[in-house]
C-alpha cells in the first residue's frame, strides 16, 4: 500500500500480567457451577484513552480491533457470521462438527479456555466431545465484550450438566494471570482472531502463549487461509452493510466513552486485500474535510477528504508459513485440520 504500516500503536512488546491480578475488579460466585472474574473497570477506559490518543496522533491513525466489540460491536459481529460472503466462521463450524470429537482426544484435553470466546457458540462443539469423554470438565471464557462472556456463560451451565465456567471478563493480553490450573488444558483460540495481530505481536503472543502451556496442555489455534481475492475482500464489505456497520462501531465506542463527536456519515467502509502483507485491511475514509473532537482526551483532529483511519488487519495464512511462526515461537504443531477446499484451518500445537 502507499505508507508502510506500522499497524500496532498499543503493542509495546510487553506484558502486564504481575499486575493483572490487582486490577481485578469484582469476583462473581454467581450460581454453583458459574464463576466470573471482572477485569474491565477504571483501567480499561484508561488504557483505551491512551490507545485511542496514541492511535489517531499516529500518521496515519489507527485503532486497535479490541475496541470494536462493546454490546452493539459483539451483535454486529454475531451477524457477521451468519453473512452468506463471510465464510470463516461456516468453515471452521463444520471442521469443527466433524473432527472435534479428535482434536479434544488428540489434545488429552480435560478443561477448556478459550481466548476471545465471543458468543462461544462453535466452542460447543468442542465442549460436548469433552464432556461426553469426561462427564465433567471447566471452561474458561476470555473476552473484553462483557456481553459476550455473560449470556455465553449462562447458556452453557444451563445446557450441559457437569460443566463448570469460570468465565473472565477482560484482557487476554493482559489477565492470562491467575487462571484455573488443572490438567490438560486445552487452549482455543477460534475464529482467525490471531490473524487481528501484526506479525511481530502475534510472535509475541505465541510466546508469551507457550510459556503459559505446562506439559499435558495444548493451543488449538484457528487460521483463516490465501484465497481468491474476491472471495476475500466480499468477506469484509458484505452486500447488506453490516460490516460497514462493525467497523463505525469503533467510533460510536469511542463517542460514548470519550466524549467524542464523530459523525458517522462522514466515514465511508474500506476493505481491501493487501497481497504484499497478505492480509485484509479495514479502514475508515473521511468523506469530506471535518474536524473531530474527543473530549476525554482534549483532541481536536482535523480529516481531509480522503483520510484514512485503519481500524483492523486480518492476515491469510500458508500452512508451511504458519508452521514456521510457530516453530519460531518455540511451538510444536502436533495437528492440522483444514477443510477439503483449505479455506481455514485449526492448528493444534503444544509447546516445544
Ligand atoms: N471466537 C469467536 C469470536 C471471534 S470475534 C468466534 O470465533 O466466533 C473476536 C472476539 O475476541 C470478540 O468477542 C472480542 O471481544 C474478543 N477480543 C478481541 N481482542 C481481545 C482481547 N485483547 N482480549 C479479550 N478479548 C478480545
Ligand atoms: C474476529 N476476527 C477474526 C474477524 C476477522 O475476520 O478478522 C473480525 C472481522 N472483521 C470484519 N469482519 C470480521
Amino acid at each position: 500500500m502507499d505508507r508502510s504500516p506500522d499497524l500496532d500503536p498499543g503493542f509495546a512488546g510487553e506484558f502486564a500480567d504481575e499486575l493483572a491480578d490487582l486490577s481485578l475488579l469484582a469476583f462473581e460466585p454467581v450460581v454453583p457451577d458459574l464463576r466470573l472474574d471482572v477485569f474491565r473497570g477504571g483501567d480499561w477506559i484508561t488504557d483505551f484513552a491512551q490507545d485511542v490518543h496514541r492511535g489517531l496522533s499516529a500518521d496515519p491513525p489507527q485503532l486497535q480491533p479490541k475496541y470494536f466489540y462493546d454490546a452493539r460491536g459483539s451483535e454486529l459481529f454475531d451477524r457477521i457470521t451468519e453473512l452468506p460472503e463471510y465464510y470463516p466462521t461456516r468453515v471452521e463450524r463444520a471442521i469443527l462438527r466433524e473432527r472435534g470429537a479428535e482434536i479434544v482426544a488428540a489434545a488429552g484435553a480435560r478443561a477448556l479456555v478459550e481466548l476471545g470466546s465471543g458468543s462461544s457458540e462453535k466452542t460447543e462443539l468442542l465442549l460436548a466431545p469433552l464432556l461426553a469423554a469426561r462427564g465433567e470438565a471447566v471452561y474458561v471464557p476470555i473476552d473484553v465484550s462483557e456481553s459476550a462472556v455473560r449470556q455465553a456463560s449462562v447458556r452453557l451451565i444451563e445446557r450441559y450438566p457437569g460443566l463448570r465456567v469460570h468465565g473472565v471478563i477482560g484482557d487476554f493480553e493482559k489477565h492470562l494471570g491467575g487462571l484455573p490450573a488443572d490438567e490438560g488444558r486445552l487452549f482455543a483460540f477460534l475464529g482467525g482472531t490471531i490473524g487481528n495481530f501484526t506479525p511481530d505481536h502475534m510472535q509475541f503472543f505465541l510466546r508469551r502463549l507457550g510459556r503459559l502451556l505446562a506439559p499435558g496442555d495444548a493451543l488449538l489455534v484457528g487460521i483463516d487461509l490465501v484465497k481468491d481475492t474476491a472471495v476475500l475482500e466480499a468477506a469484509y464489505d458484505d452486500d447488506a452493510g453490516v460490516t460497514e456497520q462493525f467497523n463505525k462501531n469503533i467510533l460510536n465506542v469511542i463517542n460514548e466513552n470519550l466524549a467524542g463527536d464523530f459523525d458517522l456519515d462522514g466515514f465511508e467502509h474500506v476493505a481491501f486485500f493487501d497481497e504484499r502483507n497478505s492480509w485484509i485491511e479495514m479502514r475508515l475514509r473521511a468523506l469530506r474535510d471535518q474536524q473531530v473532537r474527543v473530549g476525554a482526551l482534549d483532541l481536536r483532529l482535523d480529516f481531509s477528504a480522503g483520510d484514512d483511519i485503519r481500524t483492523e488487519i486480518s492476515r491469510k495464512f500458508r500452512r508451511n508459513g504458519f508452521e514456521r511462526e510457530l516453530a519460531a515461537a518455540g511451538l510444536r504443531q502436533t495437528g492440522w485440520y483444514s477443510d477439503e477446499e483449505n479455506r481455514f484451518a485449526l492448528v493444534l500445537a503444544t509447546a516445544a
